[in-house]
């Protein structure tokens, strides 16, 4: 189909790893939710006549010819994979502008989230309609030149737009709250590459085998306690999960002093629970609340040390309204 002289947009969210991190890449459940209040956003613009695909993602000051672009650059492997899905034979005169507020190797999930958007709005501007299963799947190869072999569960998330109970190499479960869980998202301002703490994982594994899959295993274990509080509205003891998984997280050297510091002041303020969510040794940490401790958490984290902040909150089916946005057209 031709494209008409339209602007496309489209969006995806921020994720955050509520629970089995790491060990999903050992093959065990990890839960992991979407998070709307930090977004990225692809919008598409026909450009002049002979002018080609043109990408650029402003906030991690890329900009390129997709013609020219080589299979090191993610967006134009993310892209490519889209076009060829999509059945596009001749690149069409395109500029695609990228957007996020999501931070940057936090864990949050800021490269799944770019991909995203640019897939689906790419599916919307060809008037096709996508399933979260092929964004997903289209975004997992850029994910891999971030991560090197990522479990799929950043994909996986911001393609499906909602709470997902993963395993690697299985279909996702999406799956809701039985009440709201709030959670305030805090980043300790460190960047730390997923790539590098999967690695030190990895060689931990490989000197001490038993020792780690004991720890993934009891992971497991937590993760599965956690789905069912989830959806029992059992939030006590999701927050005592947190902090159990917390532990373990630290048994496996990816926490840190400052992350530390971050989920003590969450759990003196009043957290239910607070753990690393993501790589860790730098990134974000999560604490679950109660709404009336939204201020008073939030408060000391920033006290603290936090360079940001952000409350998400997690809602049950009825409230669902985020999951797969859709893509929106108009005139530009
Ligand atoms: O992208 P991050 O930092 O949220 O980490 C993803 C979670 C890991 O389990 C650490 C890695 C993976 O591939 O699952």
């Amino acid at each position: 189909m031709a494209p008409e002289k339209q602007m496309t947009t489209a969006t995806a969210p921020g994720k955050i790893i509520l629970v089995g991190e790491h060990a999903v890449v050992y093959g065990r459940p990890a839960i992991a939710a979407p998070v709307w209040q930090c977004v990225a956003t692809a919008a598409i613009a026909p450009a002049p006549p002979a002018s080609g695909v043109t990408i650029s993602a402003v906030d991690i000051d890329r900009r390129f010819a997709l013609a020219e672009a080589g299979d090191d650059e993610p967006l134009a492997v993310v892209a490519r994979l889209a076009m060829k899905h999509l059945g596009v034979q001749n690149l069409p005169d395109l500029h695609i502008e990228l957007h996020s507020d999501i931070p940057i190797a936090g864990g949050l999930g800021s490269g799944a989230a770019l991909s995203t958007a640019l897939v689906r709005a790419l599916f919307a501007h060809f008037g096709q309609v996508v399933e979260p299963e092929v964004v997903s799947a289209i975004v997992y190869e850029s994910e891999r030149f971030y991560h090197g072999a990522p479990s799929g569960i950043d994909n996986t998330v911001v393609a499906f737009g909602q709470p997902i109970w993963f395993i690697k190499g299985k279909a996702a479960e999406p799956f809701w709250p039985a009440a709201p869980l709030t959670l305030v998202i805090a980043d300790s301002g460190v960047p730390s590459p997923t790539k590098e703490t999967v690695g030190a994982v990895r060689r931990l594994w490989e000197r001490e085998t038993a020792r780690c899959e004991a720890i993934f295993d009891e992971i497991a274990g937590l993760a599965q306690r956690a789905r069912l509080a989830i959806e029992q509205g059992d939030q006590r003891t999701l927050g005592q999960l947190f902090d159990a998984n917390q532990a373990l997280l630290e048994a496996l050297t990816v926490s840190s002093e400052t992350l530390e510091r971050l989920i003590d002041a969450a759990r003196r303020a009043g957290a239910l629970g607070a753990k690393l969510s993501g790589g860790g040794r730098g990134g974000n940490i999560i604490a679950l609340v109660e709404p009336a401790r939204i201020d008073a958490v939030s408060a000391a984290l920033r006290t603290s040390g936090a360079r940001r902040v952000i409350v998400t909150r997690i809602e049950p089916r009825s409230f669902g309204a985020h999951s797969h946005r859709p893509a929106t057209r108009g005139s530009g």
